[in-house]
């Protein structure tokens, strides 16, 4: 009995939650862009002159009852609020049709409502709603390309904590950010930042510190849920010394690199062979046109001394 009614109770649900999806149309639209809120009247015989046409903003009827208001076939801007002065229009051309769908100029973070178009005709002398529907405005801002900014020191040690910051701005809505490592190590919660500017689009500013480790490839990345979208860096690469090479004293001012390091042994190797190539030959040539940088030493006086 219980699972029936529950059942039931789902269905009814199910069914309410259609009707409402399809009542409530949704568009999306860029900051900046033109917005149409579609309208449509779909009656025999369209008599402007008996018909009051209210754009309204359904969920903040306080702040603003009238978007748009078309009154016997006239403009009639008088209660306009003034956020949408000048911004609003509707299509001159169809309104015979019953298309009485809005154009809403400039579009801001703040237009994002439900806006309600009603319609009431006049019936035995008195005006009565004889159409209403909704349409819910979306407003999406792309963000900009994130800037990601890592440690600046050259080298910071193994174990170290280090600081990582993510930089997008001017996108809307509230963004969500992830972060990244390649070696797919799991990362500390990232700290975020997100304040909305004057113009209603959100900036953010994402911090994650983390522990050095020898190895590291972070990149960041920004999504826009509306646009669905995902605006990545390019990862920050960086490559630390062993403990044990920092441990060492550094004779030299700039550390040098495994490849560095790589071709002085392999140079040496070369120039050892040589010199001993030179040693067995006795050739004096070969000295001076291989020798320049390499310290003298014993085998050198002798690859030197007269045959
Ligand atoms: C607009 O409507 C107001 C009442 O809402 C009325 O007083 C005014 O005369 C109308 N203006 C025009 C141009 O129709
Ligand atoms: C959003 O901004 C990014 C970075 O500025 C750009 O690469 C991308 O093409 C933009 N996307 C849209 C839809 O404008
Ligand atoms: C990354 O880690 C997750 C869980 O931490 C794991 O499911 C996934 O297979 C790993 N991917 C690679 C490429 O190692
Ligand atoms: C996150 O950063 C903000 C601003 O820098 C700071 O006030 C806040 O304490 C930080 N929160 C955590 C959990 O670190
Ligand atoms: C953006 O990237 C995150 C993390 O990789 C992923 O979970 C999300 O689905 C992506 N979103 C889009 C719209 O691609």
């Amino acid at each position: 009995m219980a699972l029936a009614s529950s059942g039931v109770l789902l269905l009814f649900f199910y069914v309410l939650r259609t009707v409402i999806a399809v009542e409530e149309k949704e568009v999306t639209s860029i900051v900046g862009n033109t917005a149409e809120l579609r309208c449509i009247y779909s009656k025999e015989n369209i008599d402007l002159s008996q018909l009051r046409i209210y754009w309204q903003i359904a969920d903040d009827l306080k702040t603003c009852p009238v978007v748009h208001a078309l009154i016997l076939g006239e403009d009639n801007q008088s209660d306009q609020c003034n956020n949408f002065k000048d911004r609003t229009r509707l299509l001159k051309d169809k309104l015979e049709d019953g298309d009485f769908s809005l154009l809403l100029l400039n579009i801001t973070p703040r237009d994002e409502h439900t806006y309600r178009c009603i319609v009431q005709k006049k019936m035995d002398r008195v005006f009565k709603v004889d159409y209403d529907t909704a349409v819910v405005l979306r407003v999406a801002a792309n963000y900009s390309q994130p800037v990601l900014h890592g440690p600046t020191e050259n080298r910071p040690n193994i174990e170290e904590e280090i600081t990582f910051t993510c930089k997008s701005s001017g996108g809307y809505p509230e963004p969500k950010v992830y972060w990244t490592n390649e070696d797919n190590i799991s990362l500390p919660k990232p700290n975020m930042t997100v304040i909305q500017d004057p113009d209603g689009t959100y900036s953010v500013l994402s911090t994650l510190k983390i522990k050095s480790t020898s190895k590291m490839k972070i990149g960041c990345s920004i999504e826009n849920r509306v646009l669905q979208q995902n605006l990545t860096t390019p990862n920050f690469e960086k490559i630390n010394q062993d403990p044990k090479e920092i441990n060492e004293p550094d004779p030299s001012p700039s550390k040098p690199d495994a490849k560095v390091i790589s071709i002085v042994i392999i140079g040496t190797l070369i120039a050892a062979l040589i010199g001993l190539t030179c040693l067995l030959w006795k050739r004096r040539s070969c000295r001076r046109a291989l020798y320049t940088d390499v310290q003298q030493n014993e085998e050198g006086a002798q690859c030197n001394a007269p045959v």
